[in-house]
């Protein structure tokens, strides 16, 4: 089985693998961005195959029986590939697509395609900014250099952001509310840029935004190709098994 990862989704197939299915051979796919990823139970592969094309080749040359795509909700390009090459290759395909984050009473969301249309939202005016998108878009801000910054990234942004007002935090979440208020006050945030990536790990700045009556600019996802999804790792192996690919001592 290849794991398309990248993701706390991947790293919890990862776990539940080891605990439910240790006779199962996988191996987990990055793409090879973050430097430092977290350490994992089964095999891991970095770096790009080469597009369709080379995702093919992969998967015949490895034998791959299934594939579950366990990438970034705004990872734009890779699902899109591996439904092709799936298709291509008769390999069964399964996608983990955890629920993108709604807004809950009291909050102040304005709701956007891209990050383009976040940096303009911010406006003409200079803003504290909180900006959690990742490091690789920062530039996208770049056009926006009048507000100051406080950027939060898991690696070093380098000059990705050549504004004059940029503060750096380097952490990998999950990250708690207290703390992410505490963050927000103590850095005067005025508005709080952030992609709706879903799930539970970084869902903390959202809520103390809300209890601080602060502004989210949210930038909504990347479309995703038609294939079977489920929302959460424990489906993966009723799907092997449902594919014929797996069999418990229990038969189910
Ligand atoms: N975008 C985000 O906000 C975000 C956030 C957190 C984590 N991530 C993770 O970071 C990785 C890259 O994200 P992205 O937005 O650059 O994705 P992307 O735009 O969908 O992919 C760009 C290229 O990176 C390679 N790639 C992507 N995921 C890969 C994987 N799991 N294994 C091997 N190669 C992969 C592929 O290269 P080839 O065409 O050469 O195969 C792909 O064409 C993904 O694994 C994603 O889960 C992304």
């Amino acid at each position: 089985m290849l794991i398309l990862g990248g993701t706390s989704e991947a790293a919890a197939l990862d776990q539940h693998l080891a605990e439910q299915a240790p006779e199962i051979r996988a191996i987990i796919s990055l793409a090879g961005h973050t430097v430092d990823p977290r350490p994992s139970n089964l095999p891991v592969r970095v770096g790009g195959f080469g597009g369709i094309e080379g995702l093919r080749q992969y998967l015949r040359e490895e034998g791959v029986t299934a594939v579950v795509d366990a990438t970034h909700p705004f990872a734009a390009i890779m699902p899109f590939n591996a439904e092709h090459a799936c298709k291509a290759e008769n390999v069964p395909l399964l996608a983990i697509r955890r629920e993108p984050w709604q807004p809950q009473p009291g909050d102040r969301w304005e709701e956007v395609p891209d990050l383009e249309e976040a940096a303009r939202a911010l406006g003409p005016k200079p803003r504290h900014v909180f900006l959690t998108i990742g490091r690789l878009e920062l530039p996208v801000f770049a056009d926006a250099p009048h507000h100051h910054y406080l950027v939060r990234a898991i690696e070093p942004i380098g000059n990705r952001l050549p504004v004059p007002h940029v503060k750096v935090i380097q952490q990998r979440g999950p990250f708690h509310v207290d703390d992410e208020e505490a963050l927000l006050r103590s850095e005067g945030i005025e508005v709080v840029v952030s992609k709706n990536s879903g799930g539970d790990g970084t869902a903390a700045k959202l809520v103390a935004a809300r209890r601080l009556g602060l502004p989210v600019i949210m930038v909504e996802r990347p479309p995703k190709p038609d294939v079977e999804t489920v929302a959460h790792v424990d489906q993966v192996l009723p799907w092997l098994v449902a594919q014929g690919l797996f069999v418990t001592e229990r038969g189910v």
